[in-house]
């Protein structure tokens, strides 16, 4: 059974693979309408989302399935039921599970339990589908991949960089993380992505200065500085620890002069990044938004067998 936990074990093929098979969905979308007739999708959700929600239902309507929301609050999950219990009794009734959890742990026992494809749309220390969709507009906006260096500058310890660590080496991308000594990605993650990007030849660097990260990038990308599982009253200490980390329009010329900027969205306007590089002309955050849709149709046609 394959599932999506993290880009772990996916490796360069397969997510190239899935970026030609997003491209062909994006322009023949009607070839695929009838791809998942009577089939379901049970998407659980721990924390609040837009774009996950809204672009995986519409994702199983257009491929001719359903999608089920299951707010965890509504559901025995975690108190009443276990995680294991869960799979096992959604197993028998969905063909296919997506799960926007706290814990990573979770969405691995939950993928051990149940006999259908588990997708994680996001946990505290991962989010898959937006790297495979992040990585799939680059590759639309600068036709390559391989030889791009991607500057990621803000919260290191995050899903979004822990994810680009895993994702850019396995695209035979550069990364350059600038972030604050109290906020670096999480050792275990970076000694993975350091494998990884042995074997594509790609370099990783992570330092404390923003300016150093962004130099040279065809790719800056920030993230909110304070994630849906980050306490609300950490705010002003991690608005004053982050400041020096904002993408500006000055830190944008220090990358190349047709670099793009890039934001999973949601997006603070004046904290991670300045008003102006957002609605600038070198954003295409909304082109991101628009491939989770494109890209997580290849992913759940990809793990069903359809493809
Ligand atoms: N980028 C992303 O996953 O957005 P949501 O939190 O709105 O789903
Ligand atoms: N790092 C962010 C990503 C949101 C899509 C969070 O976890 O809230």
């Amino acid at each position: 059974m394959k599932h999506l936990a993290s880009l772990i074990d996916w490796n360069s093929e397969s997510i190239l693979d899935l970026i030609g098979l997003a491209a062909t969905i994006k322009k023949f979308p009607e070839k695929y309408h009838q791809a998942l007739k009577n089939k379901t999708m049970l998407m659980i959700f721990e924390k609040p989302s837009l774009r996950t929600r809204v672009s995986f239902e519409v994702a199983m309507t257009q491929l001719g399935g359903h999608a089920i929301h299951l707010d965890a609050k509504d559901s025995p999950l975690g108190e009443k039921e276990s995680i294991s219990d869960t799979a096992k009794v959604s197993s028998r009734y969905c063909d296919i599970i997506m799960a926007r959890l706290f814990r990573q742990e979770d969405i691995i026992e939950l993928a051990k339990s149940s006999t259908v494809p588990v997708i994680n749309g996001l946990t505290d220390t991962f989010h898959p589908c937006q790297i495979l969709s992040d990585l799939f507009t680059i590759n639309e906006n600068k036709g390559r991949l391989k030889g791009l260096k991607l500057s990621f500058v803000g919260d290191g310890n995050n899903n979004i960089t822990h994810e680009l660590l895993l994702g850019c080496p396995a695209a035979g991308m550069d990364i350059s993380v600038g972030c604050p000594k109290s906020l670096m990605p999480q050792k275990w993650v970076v000694d993975i992505a350091m494998k990884k990007a042995k074997t594509s030849g790609s370099k990783i660097t992570i330092n404390n200065n923003s300016k150093e990260a962004a130099k040279d990038a065809d790719v800056v990308y920030t993230d909110t500085w304070m994630s849906y599982h980050v306490p609300k009253n950490e705010k002003i200490k991690r608005v004053s620890l982050l400041k020096p980390y904002q993408v500006s329009s000055d830190l944008m010329k220090l990358a190349k002069k047709d670099a793009v900027f890039m934001h999973c969205l949601p997006a603070m306007r004046g904290y991670e990044q300045a008003e102006e590089v957002i609605d600038g002309r070198q954003s295409i955050v909304f082109d991101q938004a628009e491939n989770r849709l494109h890209m997580q149709k290849a992913i759940i046609l990809k793990l069903l067998g359809k493809m």
